[in-house]
């Protein structure tokens, strides 16, 4: 078993048919789909409501990961919970009041996520690290698919990991934007257990090779580094 999880992000998808294309990534290992909500807002796109959400849960095996790209979270994330969401993750710049919001997620009955854009230092959410269940790193400016990877995101990743060591921590790091074959081993390495993918998976014609070459650049990487250790 492996100790990490590639979660594809159906906003690559085809909006159209998204049940169809979610089930095309109905495969061994691959339990989430990372869902994105945007509310033209807090990003510059518009996505998916609860409605969305509660289709994919009805019509879909998935367990589901919905990202709250969205402004006002604490009016909307008791209808996300409703909807069938598994995990809740929601911005730190998007609330003034952090720690009540990831409580009323807790309330609503879903896993706790927080998470914080590429110029957001760690820091911020430093004092709420203790009470939740999962830390989004974003590795792009949220908004839209298919951007190029941040590489400064890779340090963040690993001094997470150092400060969840160090505290006994049991959060999963998780990180969205950027993410293919050849930034997957990266964050892997750096720490990251939760790997979101939307265009290096939707994007190509078949989803299953594409999750499989993915898989396979982390194996390699890993193999070559117990090459070089023994
Ligand atoms: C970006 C979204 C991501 C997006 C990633 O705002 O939060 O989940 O789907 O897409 P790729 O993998 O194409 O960068
Ligand atoms: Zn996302």
């Amino acid at each position: 078993m492996s100790d990490y999880k590639i979660l594809p992000s159906i906003l690559s998808a085809d909006h159209g048919k998204l049940v169809e294309e979610a089930l095309e990534v109905h495969l061994p290992g691959i339990d989430y789909l990372h869902v994105d909500i945007m509310d033209g807002h807090f990003v510059p796109n518009i996505t998916f409501g609860p409605q969305v959400v509660a289709s994919l849960k009805r019509h879909t095996p998935f367990h589901l990961d919905v990202h709250l790209m969205i402004d006002r979270v604490d009016e909307y994330i008791p209808q996300f919970a409703q909807a069938g969401a598994d995990i809740i993750t929601i911005h730190q710049e998007a609330t003034r009041h952090l720690h009540r919001s990831l409580n009323l997620i807790r309330e609503q009955g879903a896993k706790v996520g927080v998470t914080i854009n590429p110029a957001t230092p760690l820091e911020n959410i430093r004092w709420v690290l203790e009470e939740v269940d999962l830390v989004l790193i974003m590795s792009v400016n949220p908004g839209f698919g298919g951007q190029a990877f941040i590489h400064s995101s890779l340090e963040k990743i690993r001094q997470l990991a150092r400060w969840r060591e160090e505290h006994r921590w049991s959060f999963i790091i998780e990180v969205d934007g950027g993410i293919n074959e050849q930034t997957a081993p990266l964050v892997y390495e750096a720490g990251a257990e939760f790997l979101v993918a939307g265009n290096a998976i939707f994007g190509q014609p078949d989803r299953g090779a594409a999750i499989q070459r993915i898989r396979q650049a982390i194996e390699d990487q890993q193999s070559r580094k117990r090459t070089i250790l023994t």
